[in-house]
């Protein structure tokens, strides 16, 4: 991963980057006031270049200028738009794309880095990443950026914690990525407990089948059945001294849906490993809320099954009986996620007795289809735990819309044969999916939040600090939430 310091003084001899701001309507671009680079007339030259270079300031533009035979001999200007956090990381991110043929750069700060260094060195650290397999066509890239400040020993903490947090989105990004002829239900656990290995503080209880089995996880078992790679369930438990708040966090983990015996048509598969995308996200925040050291516990249930074709596979019209004794009946296999989800929520209700739920899935496409590409869909009864989420989601750079948890469709979850149906064909796909989930709230009802993340959880294009493939979308947000919670 590419290096990151801080740095005060001389300014190393190849590339300078200073920002630049709109200078208001029909002006062009303007200097932001930075701490200043030791080489005094680089700023006056880049002041004199501004009016010819075109820039509208806007965040994430970038230009290059060659100073032959001077020091630093490559001078960008970099637009930071209005400033706020999410600019400079999109600027960050820019800019790493921008100077990947470059080895090493310095970026001059404004005086009140605070909330400069955090968007940008996220922007630095999720804009340059990249999954690959092999190494065939890699091309040498960005390694080492020096953040030039005043005081360097000031903003230390800050960096740490946009490095811990980027780390963490990359981790959630790797795991979403990796093809599922790798990635299944056991894998998923190892890379877990290989995260988690050198923290004593952080506690993991990985249940196999024979164990899911005697303890009830039917809607698990039942999904995870048609796979010859049997289901999982990750417990993973970061738990302070004095903690006051106990959250649990559930996160889907689909290591591949093909739809079941509900088979996907090809167009819908071929994504479908990136199904644990929500598990991923609530596993890395775990982790990165203990290495930032958060005063909160947080208990992390990550249900992990394949959902595979097979004269194992549970059937339409099968009845299944979840943790806890509820029954559900499912005419379609291909609303997987749901049966999983109500397992782990119902043992998190009756068994961890936690102050907050929180889940987060790849749910249904529905999200995409109500939202858009970018916007996660979140359902809450308690509007303070709602308006805590959307906050931090949005702090950290990451988009989610509340949606209702509309009476009018509780009715479709009746079945003639069970407590409830799973798959009822009526009603918007979205909250019918989060209704179902609610029945397994029990007392924590109004303390429950629910995000739907199948849209944000993966770009198909370069935008901002995303880049093609995988986003880490959550593990931002709910760094930043349970940053808030004490
Ligand atoms: N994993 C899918 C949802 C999904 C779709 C995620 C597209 C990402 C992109 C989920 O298991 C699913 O198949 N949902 C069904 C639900 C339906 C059968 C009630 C859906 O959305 O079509
Ligand atoms: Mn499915
Ligand atoms: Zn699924």
């Amino acid at each position: 991963m590419l290096a990151i310091r801080l740095v005060s003084g001389s300014v190393r001899p190849d590339s300078l980057v200073l920002p630049v701001r709109p200078g208001g309507p029909d002006s062009p671009a303007v200097l932001v006031p930075t701490a200043a680079p030791s080489a005094d007339d680089v700023r006056a030259e880049a002041g004199a270049l501004l009016p010819a270079a075109r820039l509208t300031g806007a965040a994430g533009e970038v230009r290059e200028h060659l100073r032959p035979g001077a020091a630093p001999n490559r001078l960008w200007l970099l637009g930071v738009g209005a400033g706020d956090e999410q600019d400079w990381r999109v600027a960050g991110a820019a800019l790493a794309r921008a100077a990947k043929d470059e080895t090493q750069i310095t970026i001059a700060l404004p005086d009140d880095a605070g909330t400069a260094l955090r968007g940008l060195a996220e922007g630095l650290l999720l804009g340059s990443y990249r999954y690959r397999l092999t190494e065939a066509g890699a091309r040498p890239s960005l390694a080492g950026v020096d953040l030039l400040v005043t005081d360097p020993q000031a903003h230390a903490d800050t960096l740490a914690a946009a490095r811990t947090t980027a780390e963490m989105t990359v981790l959630a990004r790797d795991l979403t990525n990796t093809p599922s002829s790798t990635k299944h239900p056991e894998w998923f656990a190892d890379q877990v407990a290989a995260a988690a290995a050198d923290r004593s503080d952080l506690h993991l209880r990985v249940r196999e089948p024979r164990e899911l089995a005697a303890e009830g996880f039917g809607g698990l078992l039942a999904v995870g059945g048609g796979s010859a790679r049997g289901p999982r369930l990750v417990e993973l438990d970061w738990r302070p001294a004095g903690a006051r708040t106990h959250v649990v966090l559930v996160g889907k983990g689909i290591t591949f849906d093909t739809g079941g015996i509900s088979i996907k048509p090809v167009p819908a598969m071929k994504l479908m490993r990136k199904d644990m995308a929500g598990a991923a996200a609530v596993v890395a925040a775990t982790l990165g809320a203990a290495a930032l050291g958060l005063p909160v516990r947080v208990t992390t249930l990550a249900p992990l099954a394949e959902n595979m074709v097979s004269g194992s596979a549970f059937r339409p019209g099968d009845i299944i009986r979840h943790y806890g004794g509820l029954t559900s009946e499912s005419t379609n296999s291909d609303a997987e996620g749901r049966l999983v989800l109500a397992d782990a929520m119902a043992y998190a209700v009756r068994e961890l007795k936690p102050d907050l739920l929180v889940d987060l899935a790849t749910l249904t496409g529905a999200n995409a289809v109500a939202l858009g590409k970018r916007h996660a869909a979140l359902y809450s009864e308690n509007d303070d735990l709602a308006a805590g989420l959307l906050a931090a989601i949005s702090a950290a750079g990451e988009r989610a819309w509340r949606m209702p948890l509309a009476d009018d469709y509780v009715e479709y979850l009746a079945s003639d044969i069970a407590d409830l149906h799973s798959s009822p064909a009526r009603g918007a796909g979205s909250v019918v999916a989060a209704l179902f989930l609610r029945e397994f709230t029990g007392d924590l009802r109004d303390r429950w939040a629910h995000l739907d993340m199948s849209a944000p959880s993966w770009s198909d294009d370069v935008h901002g600090e995303l880049v093609k493939g995988a986003t880490g979308w959550g593990v931002r947000g709910l760094l930043r939430w349970l940053g808030t919670l004490g």
